[in-house]
């Protein structure tokens, strides 16, 4: 069993390797472990969005954590595991230049890609510190909106990260999270198939655990945005179990899901939340509109 600091020690050595690797070759999973072109399971994609920029876009998302996160022209947005920024260059472009954009991550040579991509844009408002965000370097009540892709899943103490997120968000603040959690229990050789597979697996906690450390630290108006199946082609599972466990697998509705969380911290002005909470009901009888049409269209064979 290794210890926090081991754990740690091996994610950061991971991703000082895939700092200098391009998008090609860790865009097959949202931990960069997968195989380039054979599988994508990061479908949702950033190149249309405003503030897109290729050389912070290394592939290792599991979300779109800013399409929920309600940022506004001026605010103060924190992105946790910034990687090479790609959500921070997605954030400035809402903030514009009035408002600032923190990315925070615990491995030099991202944080150094990061810098240089935001030397490149000429960004003054978009920083990027070296820290552990079990330990943010942020002073408390500085931030409107904390958002991050894929990275809460790597981190051993995730009811820390939350304390942190809440000591730094200013009252009624909120955040926009995608990661990745689990429901139902994965038999051991699936566990390590999806690890190989997607990665993110192997520090990922159940869904309803990570919403209850979501709801004892104290964030209200939680609400699961969007969720969608990291699906594990069968001919790789198959690599791992039997016919029979593979079909009580399918049946048992067990699975790895990527979801985008959104809460809020007590606090701030009652109006703009019932804004907010307005906007987060449209979008999501969008998203479920949509998931509608792509799934129910006639002929479509596939409800
Ligand atoms: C899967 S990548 C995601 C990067 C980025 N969010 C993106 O979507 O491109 C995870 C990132 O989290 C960082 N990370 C992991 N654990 C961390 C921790 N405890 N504190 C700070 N950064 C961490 C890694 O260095 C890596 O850059």
């Amino acid at each position: 069993m290794q210890t926090a600091e081991q754990i740690k020690t091996v994610v950061r050595e991971k991703y000082s390797e895939i700092a200098l690797q391009d998008k090609g070759c860790n865009e097959a999973s949202c931990c960069g472990v997968g195989t380039p072109g054979t599988y994508t399971i990061m479908a949702d994609s950033y190149t249309d969005l405003e503030g897109y920029n290729p050389d912070a876009d290394l592939g290792l998302g599991c979300g779109l954590p800013t399409q929920f996160a309600q940022i506004q022209a001026g605010d103060t947005v924190l992105d946790l595991g910034a990687g090479a920024g790609n959500d921070a260059f997605i954030a400035r472009a809402e903030t514009g230049a009035t408002g600032k954009v923190i990315g925070v991550d615990f491995t030099p040579t991202m944080i150094r890609r990061a810098r240089e991509n935001a030397e490149k844009l000429n960004f003054h408002n978009v920083e990027f510190r070296q820290g552990d965000i079990e330990d943010l370097p942020v002073s408390d009540n500085s931030v409107d909106v904390v958002v991050s892709n894929c990275v809460l899943n790597l981190v051993p103490d995730k009811p820390k990260v939350f304390n942190e997120i809440m000591r730094v968000l200013r009252p009624g603040g909120h955040f926009s999270i995608s990661d990745i959690v689990l429901v139902g229990d994965l038999p051991d050789a699936l566990r390590n198939a999806a690890e190989m597979y997607a990665g993110c697996v192997s520090g990922a906690i159940q869904k309803a655990e990570y919403l209850d450390i979501i709801r004892r630290t104290g964030f209200e108006n939680l609400s699961v945005q969007k969720q969608k199946p990291i699906l594990i082609p069968d001919e790789i599972l198959r690599e791992y179990l039997s016919e029979d466990e593979l079909q009580a697998f399918i049946a048992s509705k067990t699975g790895i899901f990527s979801v985008t969380a959104y809460a809020e911290k007590p606090g701030g002005d009652p109006a703009q939340k019932a804004v907010r909470g307005e906007k987060r009901k449209v979008e999501m009888r969008n998203l479920a509109a949509e998931a509608g049409k792509a799934c129910c269209a006639p002929g479509s064979g596939c409800c």
